[in-house]
């Protein structure tokens, strides 16, 4: 297999590791291809759920005995150790693979190892790296660098940048086609993150609906002063939802009996010093992805600190015009030109693109 070879079928590997978004996680999203010698596909698989069977067995299980000679290419390096499934280092071996092509080294230190291994059993394990394969392999790395989830922000905006329609006016910006798509990315993350003024003027309800749920993320408002009012979607359906309202300790202790409301209302009151902290203390609860789903006086700071991993925006072919300062978009359009767009499609007639922040 040649280069170019090896970039294509590392490409589709990448392609296939996205399936396991919503299942995979806290692991990594992972992508394998078995090719045979003369370039033909053999088999493919993919990290489906965390504490399932890793892509490369997939893979092999799928391939049989047509693993033999073959080339195994994978988005990330096979991991070595023992955890809830065997090594993938001796399944490629078992298998006969006679080379195996990853897109990223695995820096865990618990798992690492397993290019070295193959190699001291004459197997040609050899690191091809690849955009797309780092590209989805991201949210992982930087779980592990930084123990923070995986944070997604989320916007439909209008041709003219506007997030916000005027009072009175029909509040969807976006279509129903780009609509059940967020219904779908809400279904596969482990939180929900919301911020004060969308609260007050969307009154958003932030569950799953209409998409088989895969996993039940929790609704977390940020809001800096408290004051949730009691009537909001979020408080009024706190018992059959997970939610948490998060806040600076100060603001916690000024407002002891909002709190406790709150609190009679089935909803944690976290106490954090700023949206990093809340960050950190969700990734310590096992926490790997959060979408936000707010506007600009929420995602714009969010962004400045490096909060944020990367950006799903949708946008409408019609413009709305200002609607007052709160209606920007988070990012201008020439901001999210700087960005590495990973991926671009439509939704009817809204065009979707997905933005990576540098990590
Ligand atoms: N199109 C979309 O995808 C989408 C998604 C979400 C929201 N939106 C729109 O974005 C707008 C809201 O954006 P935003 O930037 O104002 O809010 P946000 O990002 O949801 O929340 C953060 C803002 O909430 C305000 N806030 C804090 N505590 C508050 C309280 N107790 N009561 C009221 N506000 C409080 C803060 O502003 P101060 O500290 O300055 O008060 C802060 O800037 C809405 O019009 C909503 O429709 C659009």
């Amino acid at each position: 297999m040649n280069r170019a070879d090896a970039a294509r079928w590392m490409a589709h590997a990448a392609r296939i590791a996205w399936r396991g978004h919503g299942g995979a996680e806290p692991n990594p999203m992972v992508g394998c291809v078995i090719v045979a010698q003369g370039g033909r596909l053999v088999a493919e698989g993919h990290h489906r759920r965390c504490g399932g069977p890793h892509a490369e067995v997939e893979a092999l299980r799928r391939a049989g005995s047509a693993a033999r000679g073959a080339t195994a290419v994978v988005t990330l390096e096979p991991c070595n150790h023992h955890g809830r499934t065997g090594p993938c280092s001796v399944a490629l071996r078992e298998a006969g693979v006679a080379r195996v092509i990853y897109g990223c080294a695995d820096p865990n230190p618990t798992a690492a190892g397993g290019a070295e291994t193959l190699r001291r059993h004459g197997i040609d394990a050899e690191h091809v790296p690849h955009p797309d394969a780092a590209r989805v392999t991201a949210p992982f790395l930087h779980r592990v660098r930084t123990g923070r989830p995986w944070v997604i922000a989320k916007w439909a905006e209008s041709a003219d940048g506007r997030i916000a329609t005027r009072p009175g006016e029909p509040r969807w910006i976006s279509g129903e086609r780009s609509r059940a798509m967020v219904h779908r990315e809400r279904s596969r993350v482990d939180a929900l993150l919301t911020g004060m003024g969308t609260v007050m003027v969307d009154d958003p309800l932030l569950t799953v609906r209409g998409t088989r749920a895969r996993r039940t993320p929790l609704r977390v408002v940020w809001a800096p002063r408290l004051g949730v009012p009691h009537d909001r979607a979020i408080v009024r359906t706190a018992r059959e939802v997970p939610t948490m309202v998060a806040a600076p300790v100060e603001a916690i202790s000024a407002r002891v009996r909002e709190a406790d409301e709150l609190r009679a209302h089935g909803i944690e009151v976290l106490a954090a010093a700023d949206e990093g902290a809340l960050l950190a203390e969700l990734g310590r609860r096992g926490v790997a992805t959060v979408l936000v789903e707010a506007g600009g006086g929420l995602v714009r700071p969010m962004v400045a600190r490096g909060l944020v991993n990367a950006a799903w925006v949708f946008t409408a072919p019609h413009e709305l015009g200002d609607a007052g300062p709160r209606s920007a978009a988070p990012m201008t359009a020439a901001e999210l030109s700087r960005l590495d767009r990973a991926w671009t499609g439509r939704r009817g007639d809204d065009r979707v693109s997905l933005y990576l922040f540098p990590a």
